[in-house]
């Protein structure tokens, strides 16, 4: 990994938050993304709902919205990236600002809403991808649609054949009404459509593609019995957990820790990972489980891991500590899970 990004990051972060964003992208387009140098241990080889994922470090959604650069991230270190949140028509998002820093609490908060160049843009842009690596289409419905079960039966449409895995979007919480969809009834039907469209694509094309639900970290009593019952009942392939969180600790020092949006970072570890090993016990094995929520350390995805993880999720310790924090973490979770005699990832799975 060269010095160089690492040395980028502070002065990317003296920029507008969003402006650093698109300069990255821009720059991960044009070829001027890191590279990891450090050859991946064998240990951390792993297998996530038949996906072969070399190491279970993966890029969160809503990095890469339209698919601009997965390889560039892929050659980062990560196992696994995850493009989107894409909806079937473009839309510009909320007005800006809406995405900000808190660097004292090592957190971001954002309310983007899905700004994106819509499902044609991201198809273009995974069809450029390069054979390498897992990518998957995270997708998700217009602000505006009248009918958002079926925006998602699109987004699986077109991208069927283009991306490795997909992830239907509940839990934004910057799309008004969308996290209603994970209420038993509305989950319901949009796993109605999802599984119907699942099963003529699959005709169609003779291939079937891993299908994940991402839940919100903030739900009521009863809600993750209902998903977990609901998500095995139409054959959904796993959860991730979780989304950005609505939800503000008393912790938070940061100057726009009252900014309206979602929560990610540093203050999103605890909630997420007590959030996933309730999913991890209702569940009992049917679904594989992401983890996702403030990993910034080897220890941190060791923890989410350990929680009922199959693989974990990171993007707000990037933007804090670089891109060379992928592969810091790949080596000290190998090293964690060495150190507790485990002879691979899968073995660690659900032991606290
Ligand atoms: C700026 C920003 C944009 C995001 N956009 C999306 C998105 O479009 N779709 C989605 O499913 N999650 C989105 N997320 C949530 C992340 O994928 C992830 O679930 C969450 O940030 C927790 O992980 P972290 O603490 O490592 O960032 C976004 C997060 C951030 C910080």
């Amino acid at each position: 990994m060269s010095r160089l990004h690492d040395l980028a990051t502070p002065v990317l972060r003296l920029l507008d938050p969003e402006d650093a964003h698109r300069l990255t992208i821009a720059a991960l387009r044009a070829g001027l993304g890191p590279r990891a140098t450090a050859s991946v241990d064998p240990i951390l080889a792993t297998s996530v709902a038949g996906l072969r994922l070399t190491n279970p470090i993966g890029l969160a959604a809503g990095f890469d919205k339209d698919a601009a650069a997965p390889g560039a991230m892929l050659r980062a270190g990560l196992g696994f990236v995850e493009c989107g949140t894409t909806t079937p028509r473009p839309q510009s998002g909320n007005p800006r600002p809406r995405l900000f820093r808190l660097p004292a609490d090592q957190a971001v908060i954002n309310r983007m809403g899905f700004n994106n160049q819509g499902l044609e843009a991201f198809a273009v842009g995974l069809s450029a991808r390069p054979p390498i690596g897992i990518v998957g289409a995270n997708v998700g419905a217009n602000k505006d649609s009248d009918d958002r079960a079926g925006d998602y039966g699109l987004g699986l449409r077109r991208l069927w054949t283009l991306a490795d895995y997909f992830t239907l979007n509940v839990s934004s919480p910057n799309t008004p009404g969308l996290r209603d969809l994970q209420a038993k009834a509305a989950l319901r039907e949009l796993l109605d459509v999802v599984a119907e469209t699942r099963a003529s694509l699959k005709r169609a094309h003779g291939v079937d593609r891993p299908l994940f639900l991402k839940v919100a970290p903030d739900l009521g009593p009863g809600a993750v019995e209902d998903i977990v019952e609901t998500a095995v009942a139409f054959g959904l392939d796993g959860l991730i957990v979780s989304n950005t969180t609505i939800e503000r600790s008393p912790t938070l020092t940061g100057d726009h820790r009252r900014e309206t949006g979602g929560l990610s970072g540093a203050p999103l570890f605890e909630p997420s990972t007590r959030m996933l090993a309730r999913f991890y016990a209702a569940a009992g094995g049917r679904l594989v489980l992401i983890g996702a929520g403030g990993v910034g350390s080897g220890a941190q995805a060791y923890a989410k891991i350990r929680a009922g993880a199959a693989a974990v999720q990171l993007y707000t310790a990037l933007v804090f500590q670089g891109p060379g924090l992928v592969t810091r973490i790949a080596r000290d979770l190998a090293a964690l899970l060495r150190a507790d005699g485990f002879a691979s990832v899968a073995a660690a799975v659900g032991t606290a």
